[in-house]
């Protein structure tokens, strides 16, 4: 048994990112996927180069079609359970690179339903402003007004409902418990719920009455939903499966946990005042030795270390930049606290910008919602 786990609602342990893929039957994201890439965008995303996004399903065949005139769309989404985190930004930004690179549709669904219903301690308002405030993030990332559609399952019902009703007649209660775990106690509403998920790779099909390819961005912990019943059920229905690039888990402050909105003191939020973000990055767990002495002589382990891998995965586009403090924080150049604070001062611009644009995201929200 894997001393993890990683589903939809929790992901636990130290993740072996390499048994995922033989689990979940995906693919690395080898350097000739990435030389395709790079051929349509000018330059691969640091997350591709760095791995953060390392795993996918069919990307080759999505760009096969690009190739030949046959336009994807993109399709990502947020359950809104709590103010947006880092962790949440990470397959966002990459989303929006490859919005802007491609020239492409993005389909973004905030299952509002979903959180309702499964933590019990949230009320309605709780989850509808969290919705509101969770989509200022989004669009204060730079998405295409013209090609970005928000939608929140409980207003976009009317259209949704039709295609989750075809998906939900072919999966079997038994299917549903194999693949998510659900119980006698789990309620009737997220028994329902994988195929609302799920509805979203063929929506644009069903608008505009053709089959689209569907390429979607995420952090691996959604891939239940495609493996097992998008991809399942798409050629029973006559559509195209949906491919996948799967990005890793931005981890927490604290050792051994991703960042998660469930846990607020493992979290950064989008929403904390920079000084509040530095204090976090300030106390979050190191890869630094006990005493300086130590970390001289043996130098740090950035594998391990939160305030690192903000950089490395999230913050510090730059290559050399961000090859320079690993390189120095291993050979023990580079202490703890020093590593630190280039992280904090990265994290405070960033929120600051952020922050700034989340502000008037609220004269645009209108744009990006779509409606019945
Ligand atoms: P949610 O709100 O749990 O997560 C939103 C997105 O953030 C990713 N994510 C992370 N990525 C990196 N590091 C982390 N620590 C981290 N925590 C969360 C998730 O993988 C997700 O991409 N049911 C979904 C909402 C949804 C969705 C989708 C997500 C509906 N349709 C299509 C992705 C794609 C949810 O509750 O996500």
């Amino acid at each position: 048994m894997a001393d993890y786990s990683v589903t939809p609602w929790e992901v636990k342990g130290d993740v072996d990112y390499d048994r995922l893929v033989r689990d979940f039957g995906t693919s690395y994201i080898d350097q000739s996927l990435m030389n395709r890439v790079e051929k349509h965008t000018g330059k691969p995303h640091f997350m591709l180069k760095r791995k953060v996004f390392f795993s996918h399903r069919d990307f080759n065949w999505i760009l096969d079609k690009y190739e030949k005139d046959e336009k994807f769309f993109l399709y990502t989404g947020r359950g809104p359970s709590g103010d947006t985190h880092l962790g949440h930004l990470l397959p966002w930004i990459f989303t929006q690179y490859l919005q802007e690179k491609f020239g492409v549709e993005l389909y973004f669904q905030i299952t509002d339903d979903e959180k309702y219903m499964h933590d019990r301690s949230l009320t309605r308002k709780q989850v509808s402003d969290f919705s509101y405030e969770n989509i200022l993030d989004i669009i204060a990332l730079g998405f295409d007004p013209d090609k970005t559609f928000i939608f929140k399952n409980t207003e976009y019902i009317k259209t949704m409902y039709k295609i989750s009703t075809d998906i939900a007649k072919h999966v079997t209660f038994s299917t549903a418990k194999s693949i998510f775990g659900f119980q006698n106690s789990s309620n009737i509403g997220m028994i329902f719920f994988p195929s609302l998920q799920a509805a979203t790779c063929f929506l644009p099909s069903e608008l505009k009455g053709k089959n689209i390819p569907c390429l979607i961005p995420a952090a691996i912990d959604q891939d239940d939903y495609w493996r097992g019943i998008a991809r399942e059920i798409a050629p029973k229905l006559g559509y195209y499966k949906p491919a996948q690039i799967h990005s890793k888990f931005l981890p927490a402050l604290q050792r051994g946990e991703k960042m998660s909105a469930s846990k607020p003191n493992t979290a950064i939020f989008t929403t904390d005042e920079p000084e509040v973000a530095e204090k976090k990055i300030k106390s979050a767990f190191t890869g630094g030795r006990d005493t300086v002495e130590e970390h001289r002589k043996h130098g740090g382990n950035p594998d391990i270390d939160s305030a690192f891998q903000y950089l490395y995965m999230i913050l510090e586009e730059d290559d050399k930049k961000i090859e320079e403090i690993e390189r120095d924080y291993r050979a023990g150049n580079l202490l703890s606290g020093e590593l630190k604070q280039i992280a904090a001062e990265k994290i405070k611009i960033f929120l600051k910008e952020h922050q700034r644009k989340r502000e008037s995201a609220k004269k645009t929200f209108d744009k990006f919602i779509l409606r019945d």
